[in-house]
C-alpha cells in the first residue's frame, strides 16, 4: 500500500497528524506539502495529487485543506479519481466498500486530529466489496471513458 498526502495551508496540522499515524502503521507514503508560510491555492496540491495516484504511482491518496471540500472537487476532476469528502468513520468505510474510492479529502475547520485518524485508519483498512457495486462504479467510468 502506498499513500500520497498533500493539503493547503488550511490543512497542515491534520496532514502532519496523518504523516505520523502512516509511519506508525508503517505505510509507506510521500508528502507533497504543502510547505508553506502563506496561503496557496488548493488545486496546485490536489491536482498533482490525483494525478499520480490515476498513473497507479500511489493506491490511494489523502487531501486535506479547510473543508476538504476544494480539494475533493479538484481531485475529482482527474480521471480515474473518486475522492470522497469524509467526515465520519462510517462514510470513510462505506466509500471503500461501495464507491472503491480512491481518494479522501477531509477539513481541518471541520474536524479534529484524532477524528481524522481514525477516519484514516478505517478507509485503509477497509476493502472494496465489488458485486453489486461494480456495475455502480463501472457507468461512473463509462461516462469518464465518453
Ligand atoms: C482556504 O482558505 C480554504 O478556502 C481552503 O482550505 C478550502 O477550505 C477550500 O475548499
Amino acid at each position: 500500500m502506498k499513500v500520497i498526502l498533500a493539503s493547503d495551508h488550511g490543512g497542515i496540522n491534520i496532514r502532519q497528524e496523518i504523516a505520523s499515524l502512516l509511519e506508525e502503521m508503517n505505510i509507506e507514503f510521500e508528502d507533497l506539502g504543502c510547505h508553506c508560510e502563506g496561503s496557496v491555492d488548493y488545486p496546485d496540491y490536489s491536482i498533482p495529487a490525483a494525478e499520480r495516484v490515476a498513473k497507479g504511482e500511489f493506491d490511494v491518496g489523502i487531501l486535506i485543506c479547510g473543508t476538504g471540500i476544494g480539494m475533493s472537487i479538484a481531485a475529482n476532476k482527474v480521471k480515474g479519481i473518486r475522492c470522497a469528502l469524509v467526515h465520519d468513520v462510517f462514510s470513510a468505510k462505506a466509500t471503500r466498500q461501495h464507491n472503491n474510492a480512491n481518494m479522501i479529502a477531509m477539513g481541518e475547520r471541520v474536524i479534529g486530529p484524532g477524528l481524522a485518524r481514525e477516519i484514516v485508519k478505517s478507509f485503509l483498512e477497509e476493502e472494496y466489496e465489488g458485486g453489486r457495486h461494480e456495475n455502480r462504479v463501472g457507468k461512473i467510468t463509462a461516462y469518464e471513458e465518453k
